[in-house]
């Protein structure tokens, strides 16, 4: 197996079969029924664990720490809550249901921060009573319904300012969080970031903790990073010099990119750490203050290299290519209903044969989906033995992050459970939905 796009138990045995966390797929598969997610926790765990060492170390060398933020949106059930809770890694959240899953996994709520560019009144109210360790402020107008809402309950809260860096990072547009066209935080070239940073810290019932940003997903560069925390920290610098407060926290969220294929790279945590460290230390060397307290929210880099997807093959069919040579097209029964990552960022993937292997010559293959539209697409290019048939079991690593989460109804299909394994034993996280289910949701004519 390569070694980097698999998670860290997946091993083939003799007979040909992957085992993953100790237990053979055939029987997670017979089991719960595919498509199925199956994350190894050994293997998320460690991650979440290699991020918390290593930048805990690294920010140490400096004097300083740096709390590790699991982005929750890659992957969220109660029990993976309860994995970070015992890894000592805390959550951050970006909904009203996000919140209440991590509460429900025994997070403590003041381990959690609250993220989101158009928080509902509800949210925020609920962040409150519970007390969250800090809630990211988008907008203006957040900061005065927070101050308002704050003021009510008669509570204080913790605010950090999200601050668009003007960094243009990450892989695909739709996942670039910090240039200036876009949703995401107050930008620091037009001064909205000053002037967010002087509103929270004046508005009654706020308590300005510090700035935040998060410059996009599946990056490659630590050029990016560099460029990021160096002009948070002027910002910060900046702020301080005029209002005589220096911001005791920075967050420069997530991000840490994962190969989803054999030949594609990662950014290692160690590497990453360290070189980031030693950036934020030259950035507040240049921009001058003292160091404040770090957090890093990496969601994917946890979540993605842990889990897989079996699929099981239904329909292959052969079909001619226009330059010459065909290509096999190999139909699973899920699609973009389970995996909308190939289809919304044209992601790349890999898969291989999970219960046998195959002397069969390899043939240029493309898996799919069961969904009515020919962009329904989990595999776009990968050589599959060409004897792949009905009822063999295909895996897809890598998709323990933005898979389950991003899962939909299309087709009225039946959103695939996600389990955990470990040293032999399979524990279910999210139960497969069932036609009771949509019909629970349908209301039936009079
Ligand atoms: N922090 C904040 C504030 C974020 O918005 C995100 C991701 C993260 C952390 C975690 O980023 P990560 O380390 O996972 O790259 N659905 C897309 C990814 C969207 C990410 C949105 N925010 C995908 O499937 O690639």
């Amino acid at each position: 197996m390569v070694a980097s796009v698999w998670s860290q138990t997946v091993a083939r045995a003799d007979d040909g079969a992957l085992r993953v966390g100790g237990i053979d797929v055939r029987e997670l598969a017979s089991e719960y029924g595919t498509p199925l997610y199956v994350v190894d926790e050994v293997d998320f765990r460690a991650r979440a664990a290699s991020f918390r060492d290593n930048f805990a170390a690294a920010f140490g060398r400096h004097g300083t720490t740096c709390h590790v933020y699991y982005a929750s949106k890659a992957l969220l059930t109660s029990q993976v809550t309860r994995w970070m809770l015992d890894e000592h890694v805390n959550i951050d959240v970006a909904s009203l249901g996000e919140l209440e899953i991590a509460l429900r996994g025994g997070m403590p709520a003041d381990r959690i921060t609250l993220h989101g560019n158009n928080k509902a009144d509800d949210e925020l109210r609920r962040a409150l009573e519970v007390g969250v360790g800090h809630i990211v402020v988008d907008s203006f107008t957040e900061i005065n319904v927070l101050s308002a809402l704050a003021q009510e309950l008669g509570t204080t809260a913790p605010v950090l300012v999200r601050v668009t860096t003007g960094v243009h990072a990450g892989g695909h547009e739709y996942i670039a969080t910090s240039h200036e066209d876009q949703k995401f935080g107050l930008s620091l070239a037009t001064g909205a970031a000053r002037d967010a940073l002087v509103a929270a810290h004046a508005a009654p019932g706020l308590d300005l903790r510090g700035i935040h940003t998060h410059i996009g997903s599946q990056i490659l560069s630590i050029e990016a990073f560099r460029e990021s925390a160096e002009r948070m920290l002027r910002l910060r610098a900046d702020f301080a010099a005029e209002s005589e407060f220096e911001v005791p926290v920075v967050d420069l969220g997530g991000g840490y990119a994962i190969a989803y294929t054999p030949d594609a790279e990662a950014l290692d945590p160690a590497r990453a750490a360290i070189e980031i460290a030693d950036a934020v230390a030259s950035a507040l060397e240049a921009a001058g203050g003292s160091w404040p307290v770090f957090g890093i929210e990496p969601g994917r880099a946890i979540a993605g290299p842990a889990g897989m997807t079996l699929y099981t093959v239904g329909v292959v069919k052969h079909v001619s290519l226009d330059e010459g040579g065909e290509r096999q097209y190999v139909a699973v029964d899920g699609g973009m209903s389970d995996n909308m990552r190939t289809i919304t960022y044209q992601a790349d993937y890999t898969a291989t044969l999970a219960a046998r292997v195959s002397d069969a010559k390899s043939a240029l293959s493309r898996v799919v989906g069961k969904h009515c539209e020919s962009g329904d697409v989990v595999v776009r290019d990968v050589d599959l033995p060409s004897d792949v048939a009905r009822g063999d079991l295909l895996a897809v690593p890598a998709t323990g992050a933005y898979g389950r989460v991003m899962s939909s109804n299309y087709n009225s299909a039946l959103r695939p459970a996600v389990v955990a394994v470990r040293d032999g034993a399979s524990r279910l996280m999210v139960r497969r939905d069932t036609i009771a289910d949509l019909l629970n949701l349908d209301v039936p004519p009079a």
